[in-house]
């Protein structure tokens, strides 16, 4: 495995109390494999990323324990120091809003060419050339006179390439996007989504992909983690989950996805809130909102079980949903 992450827990120590962010959350991309994290706002997908990356907010934010294996290396055992060159050459990250990320006062030839000149000693000419490399390699038309622009003047999908050529410039083996094309429409968010997965096979790399939209998804990830409340709900190849889903809330989700031949009808959505993850439910976190929900519900946690090779479900019931 490239990457394992092991039983994490992240809490947060707020004026109002500790907020369980994540709950032994246990998840592992190979090379050359996508992962896709999924669920609802606050369920801990970015949290878990930012403990991996090593950009946690500390405090308020506390890994309270876990194991973060990067190439075999536990990541929480090493120096700072030593964390910053991994975060450098081995892994790198892109976000859902590149505006703010790229800096606005220089082109975006000098801040790709940075990267060569600070990690690889590079003299700025090289640099530079590079930069164009780069640019033609994420599809940026007209690279040669486009280096010399600022962020403002390219489009939201265009900035979202440039992000992902930063992310590539020193050929990391883990890549992992935050919601990188939310904020762009829809055909824009098919293409970007489309060079992503590109690019993973040819550099060979491990991607985790996190998103709250399983409907881009099915194409470009090889498995699926669906988190809830901090946990990994259900964890399976994408086809299986789109076949038969093993836990009541992935299954919420699928129902969820717009549908072309269903047009005019009522989108199905998931009841009720998510928790308040400084006052998490007992039993299944997911009880007060799952249709299927019954006394064991509120009073036993259901283990993640493996259900099947390469599957896992965190449902007491998920026979029934599977099969049912
Ligand atoms: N800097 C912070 N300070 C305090 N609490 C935080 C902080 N960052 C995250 N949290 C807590 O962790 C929870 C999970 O946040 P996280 O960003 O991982 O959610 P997410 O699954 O990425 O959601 P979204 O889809 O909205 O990005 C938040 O709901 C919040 O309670
Ligand atoms: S354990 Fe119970 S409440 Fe939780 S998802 Fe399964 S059926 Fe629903
Ligand atoms: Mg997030």
């Amino acid at each position: 495995m490239l990457l394992e992450v092991r039983d994490l827990h992240v809490e947060f120590r707020t004026r109002d109390g500790v907020a369980k962010a994540v709950n032994g959350v246990s998840y592992g991309v190979d090379a050359g494999e996508t992962l896709a994290v999924l669920g609802e706002s606050g369920s801990g997908k970015s949290v878990t990323a930012q403990a991996v990356m090593g950009i946690l907010d500390t405090p308020p934010g506390r890994i309270a324990g876990g194991e973060i294996l990067f190439q075999g290396q536990d990541l929480l055992k090493l120096k700072e120091e030593e964390r910053r060159k991994v975060r450098g050459a081995g892994m790198a990250m892109i976000f859902q809003d590149a505006l703010s990320s790229l800096n606005p006062v220089l082109s975006v030839g000098d801040q790709l060419g940075e990267m060569f000149v600070v990690h690889r000693g590079m003299s700025r000419k090289d640099a530079r050339a590079r930069a164009v490399e780069l640019m033609d390699r994420v599809r940026i038309p007209g690279a040669k006179e486009r280096v010399k622009q600022y962020p403002h003047q390219f489009s939201g999908g265009m900035r979202q390439r440039i992000m992902i050529a930063m992310a590539l410039a020193l050929e990391p083996a883990l890549i992992i996007a935050d919601e990188p094309t939310t904020a762009l429409d829809v055909t824009v968010q098919a293409q970007v989504m489309d060079l992503l997965g590109e690019l993973r096979r040819e550099y060979d790399m491990g991607l985790i992909l996190i998103t709250h939209d399983l409907g881009v998804v099915a194409d470009v990830a090889d498995r699926i983690a669906v988190m809830y409340a901090g946990r990994i709900v259900e964890q399976a190849p994408v086809r299986d989950i789109y076949k038969a889903p093993a836990h009541p809330y992935t299954r919420g989700l699928l129902d969820s996805i717009p549908r072309l031949d269903q047009k005019g009808q009522e989108l199905y959505a998931i009841r009720g809130l998510p928790p308040n993850l400084m006052d998490i439910p007992p039993g299944c976190a997911f009880n007060p909102r799952c249709p299927m929900a019954r006394d064991v519900c509120r009073t036993d946690v259901p283990p993640l079980a493996e259900v099947a090779q390469d599957r896992a479900s965190a449902c007491h019931f998920w026979r029934e949903c599977l099969h049912g």
